[in-house]
């Protein structure tokens, strides 16, 4: 039997719903065909937007989406994709696979996209190769009310009123495709843009995300923190999982894999927490009055992309592994919530760890997407401190604690969500809950499967939440928690 304690007298605050963010690039299919199919598709759409996505985006309960890109976002100049559509220019996106970009998708169309979803924007603009004005104009364009020449060409192109639009990220992968920069270099860069993107609505300040560090680039935070910390008001990290870490070039595959990557991805996945608590550390360090969080704009599964795709489409399937790595990684978010103030899966469809699947008309949701959805509760909800009791599973080298848990509490009750990461031994689970008083109903829900289990267009639910037995307990709830999978429990 694994003990564990929800303690309601220990919270580090407030789970802020942005941690269950998502990223949207002009990337593969994840835009084109997977959210936009414009308005004269067969497939149903709203104002282009694909209706069986957008309902199942708000059912998973979606809060914010980050668009263009990613290293899209440093070639991206927004003035290509506002206006009519036949006059918008065609580029190429050297990015990813050098194909015609023809930005039908564009500003008013993201925002109408967010409209339907009713979710934040978060826009990253183009520090890469872009200038200051550009960007200090799209921000223009997008909020400001009064009469100014950016608002008036925003309502020329039929959008009176300003989107408001409050998150904006100064670049991205600065280091990388966002230009290959020094950190000192970048950090002077984001003071300078700082400076000149501006609040246009005192009720509606923008927030300043500054592009932050790849995985363990510690000397990134800090020379960003110490130079730009007062002019952000968040700084960015990306970690993505890969079962293999020895060549880019062979992730491993998303389907078909051995135990051993199993247990390899659930490791490296793990080594999310070390990341958040050092970056945290760095970031608690060098902040003056203006307090900073770290959003963790990109972070998921990247596997060998399908037999067969184009090799730029970043096109993979999911498992109920990306199922284990996700609850993890929620987990972990939501255990750091007094820094962690967003986080954004790569990407929401067709891309990487997505959590919705398309071919032609044909649309699924994958093992991840229930996550999102059993976790939904945790969002604005009060963070509680949860402890499990472990022992250690895997394979070789690659031991991971069994079992993995975060807790809150909202005004629909006490929600604890566990993840059981072997993949051969089920747990009973004896959870105790204290300062609470005595709970009079327990529902549970679980995902569960063989490790290597996925939806597919024709078996479209081979993996989905079903009911799980809780029984209540004189301090909390018993449940048996099944080999590989992810249990959420309402507790009220
Ligand atoms: O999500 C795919 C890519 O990964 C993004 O464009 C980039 O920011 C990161 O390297």
């Amino acid at each position: 039997m694994a003990k564990a304690i929800i303690n309601g007298k220990r919270s580090k605050g407030t789970i802020d719903p942005n941690i269950y963010g998502h990223f949207s690039e002009h990337l593969g299919r994840c835009i084109y065909n997977g959210i936009f199919v414009g308005e004269n598709s067969d497939i149903p759409n709203v104002k282009g937007m694909r209706t069986d996505v957008v309902e199942a985006l708000k059912k998973m309960g979606i809060p914010l989406l980050r668009w263009p890109g990613g290293c899209f976002a440093d070639t991206y100049h927004w003035r290509d994709g506002i206006g009519p559509k036949e006059n918008r220019k065609k580029i190429v996106n050297t990015n990813w696979g050098g194909v015609t970009e023809d930005n039908s998708f564009g500003t008013h169309e993201f925002m109408e996209l967010c409209r339907q979803l009713g979710c934040e924007a978060y826009i990253s603009g183009n520090v890469g190769s872009g200038t200051v004005q550009e960007f200090s104009d799209w921000i223009e364009y997008c909020n400001m009310g009064g009469q100014s020449p950016m608002a008036q060409e925003r309502r020329k192109n039929g959008q009176d009123a300003p989107w408001n639009v409050k998150y904006w990220g100064i670049g991205n992968e600065a280091w990388g495709c966002g230009g290959n920069m020094e950190p000192e270099f970048y950090a002077n860069l984001c003071r300078q843009y700082s400076t000149y993107l501006r609040n246009y609505d005192n009720d509606h300040k923008i927030c300043k995300i500054a592009s932050g560090a790849n995985i363990a680039d510690y000397h990134w935070t800090k020379v960003v923190m110490e130079k730009a910390g007062q002019f952000i008001d968040a700084v960015s990290l990306h970690f993505y999982t890969t079962p293999r870490t020895e060549s880019w070039d062979d992730k491993g595959p998303a389907t078909g894999f051995s135990r051993d990557e199993y247990y390899s991805t659930l490791s490296r996945t793990l080594y999310m927490e070390e990341l958040i608590e050092n970056h945290s550390r760095i970031i608690r360090q060098y902040q003056g009055e203006r307090k900073v969080g770290l959003c963790v704009d990109e972070w998921g599964t990247w596997f060998d992309v399908e037999p067969g795709t184009n090799p730029g489409f970043l096109y993979q399937q999911n498992t109920m592994r990306d199922a284990l790595v996700a609850a993890v990684n929620l987990n972990l978010f939501n255990n750091h919530c007094d820094t962690v103030v967003m986080a954004n899966i790569a990407q929401v469809v067709n891309v990487l760890q997505s959590v919705i699947l398309t071919e032609g008309g044909k649309m699924l949701l994958t093992p991840t997407y229930h996550v999102f959805e059993m976790y939904q509760g945790h969002q604005g909800a009060k963070q509680l401190e949860s402890y499990v009791e472990t022992a250690l599973t895997g394979e070789g080298e690659h031991q991971v604690p069994n079992l993995h848990i975060s807790s809150s509490v909202s005004d629909k009750g006490v929600l604890v969500t566990v993840a059981n990461l072997s993949d051969t031994d089920s747990a009973k689970l004896d959870c105790a809950l204290t300062g609470m008083g005595k709970m009079s109903r327990a529902e549970g829900r679980v995902l569960t499967g063989e490790r290597g289990a996925f939806n597919d267009f024709g078996a479209e639910d081979r993996v989905k939440p079903v009911p799980l037995k809780a029984e209540l307990t004189e301090s909390g709830f018993k449940a048996d928690l099944p080999a590989c999978s992810v249990a959420s429990f309402l507790l009220r």
